[in-house]
């Protein structure tokens, strides 16, 4: 058993700040996590409607808004984005600040305008229910579906005759949040409209004998009109429809998981074969995933748990640690001018009673010198800077990098430090968050 002592100060060098810079949301969440350059290509650039809530992670009302935030993404996934921003991120704090935040959490709605990238925001101030989020968003999903009438189809039809016609054939006099999206995800590729039960002329000139029906009419002389007989749900339909035209880059839900889609305007770039696109239609958390395990391919890495401890020997004068301080202090001063990311830094005093039992419980009890270890205590493994000869910047930064691409050797966490990491800072945290709330639920 390590010492009370040693467990606090690996609890709260593992625990406390990782768990400030995460977020509330986890990866695998439905809610999209964005920063302000992916709130600019996949909020504000969009034909889609968003509801974006700007939080902070110590915030109680947030970590109560959580689940029915979830849910509300969930019914929401393909006819809206629902969308997140840890404003408790150093990045995204001037960007919660322009956007008028005061308080956590703000939710907001926002809706595409006339102009592309001018969308219109307003605060969402209904009751915080997946409902009533859905709803709220519901209602404001563009409408691009035209209505036609018996009168007006054929005008309707022969309109950009270019483009492949849908036809939706129901008993219902509303225009569903279905069709809406699917409008969305094929404007200015399929025009899309709906046509009620009680248009005879039309229903009988389409031969529409139950309702709803959709149907595809290809550009082209002479096409043949097309019958979908699936089910009225959003993915199959896609792919139905991809067969007569690609759907706009940002109809699939895989937005904000990379900044690989940043730019929102390029045109798809060929057909899209119908597989493919229905792929990606209903793998919005594959693709999220597919960052964490490959994570050369994305310019920021995915924020991790990793932490970076300088374990300082005992004088503070010693040569070695002085360097490797300020190499340490360097690189993060970098990082942070380019707006990148770093893995939170501790410097450890060896007077902290705590630091021998990390060395101890490490193996480096024989080391007097400054020691520079990085630390995942949620994966459970630690890893040495192992070079006493060289502490200078472009080594340290050097050896960052390696931990970034999850290269080299890992060692693993000694059980007692993981679980301290693990437990322990719960309810310290909890105690810690609830004080904090008191003071800053105004930003
Ligand atoms: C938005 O719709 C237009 C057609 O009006 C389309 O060209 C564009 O690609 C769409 N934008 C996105 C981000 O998909």
């Amino acid at each position: 058993m390590l010492p009370q002592s040693a467990l606090l100060l690996v609890a709260s060098l593992l625990a406390a700040l990782p768990a400030k810079a995460d977020g509330i949301y986890t990866r695998k969440s439905p809610v999209l996590q964005l920063n302000q350059k992916t709130y600019g290509s996949h909020i504000a650039n969009s034909n889609y409607t968003s509801i974006v809530e700007f939080y902070a992670p110590w915030c109680g009302h947030c970590q109560n808004l959580k689940p029915a935030y979830e849910k509300a993404a969930q019914s929401l996934d393909g006819l809206a984005r629902v969308a997140a921003v840890n404003c408790d991120e150093d990045e995204n704090k001037p960007f919660c600040g322009q956007m008028g935040v005061q308080g956590f959490p703000t939710l907001k709605i926002v809706t595409p305008g006339k102009k592309p990238g001018k969308p219109r925001v307003e605060d969402y101030q209904g009751a915080r229910s997946a409902k009533a989020i859905v709803d709220a968003v519901v209602d404001r999903i563009p409408n691009h579906v035209k209505r036609a009438t018996d009168k007006d189809l054929d005008r309707w039809l022969g309109q950009n005759e270019e483009r492949p016609k849908a036809i939706l054939f129901t008993e219902k006099g509303t225009t569903s949040a279905l069709i809406r999206a699917l409008a969305i995800d094929y404007l200015g590729a399929i025009d899309v409209a709906q046509v009620r039960s009680k248009e005879s002329a039309s229903v009988e000139k389409f031969g529409i004998s139950d309702f709803p029906k959709l149907v595809v009419l290809p550009s082209g002389e002479g096409a043949e009109i097309q019958v979908y007989d699936g089910e009225l749900k959003k993915q199959p339909i896609t792919e139905f429809l991809t067969q007569f035209a690609s759907p706009n880059p940002d109809a699939t839900g895989k937005a904000a998981s990379t900044s690989a889609n940043n730019k929102p305007k390029s045109k798809p770039k060929a057909k899209t074969p119908p597989k493919q696109s229905s792929t990606e239609e209903d793998a919005p958390t594959d693709a999220k995933e597919e960052t964490e395990t490959k994570p050369a391919q994305v310019p920021e890495p995915p924020k991790s748990p990793t932490c970076v401890l300088v374990l300082l020997p005992e004088t503070i004068s010693d040569e070695a640690a002085t360097t490797a301080l300020s190499s340490v202090a360097e690189i993060a001063h970098k990082h942070s001018l380019r707006g990148a990311h770093l893995f939170p830094v501790h410097s450890v005093p060896m007077t902290n009673t705590g630091s021998q039992t990390v060395r101890t419980a490490l193996g480096l009890e024989g080391s007097k010198g400054v020691e520079i270890i990085a630390v995942n205590a949620r994966r459970g493994w630690w890893r040495r800077y192992g070079n006493a000869e060289d502490f200078g910047i472009a080594a340290i930064e050097g050896w960052f990098d390696t931990i970034r691409l999850g290269e080299g050797a890992k060692e693993k966490l000694p059980e007692g430090l993981v679980r301290a990491g693990k437990t322990e800072p719960t309810n310290k945290e909890k105690e810690k968050e609830e004080k904090e709330e008191v003071e800053h639920d105004e930003l």
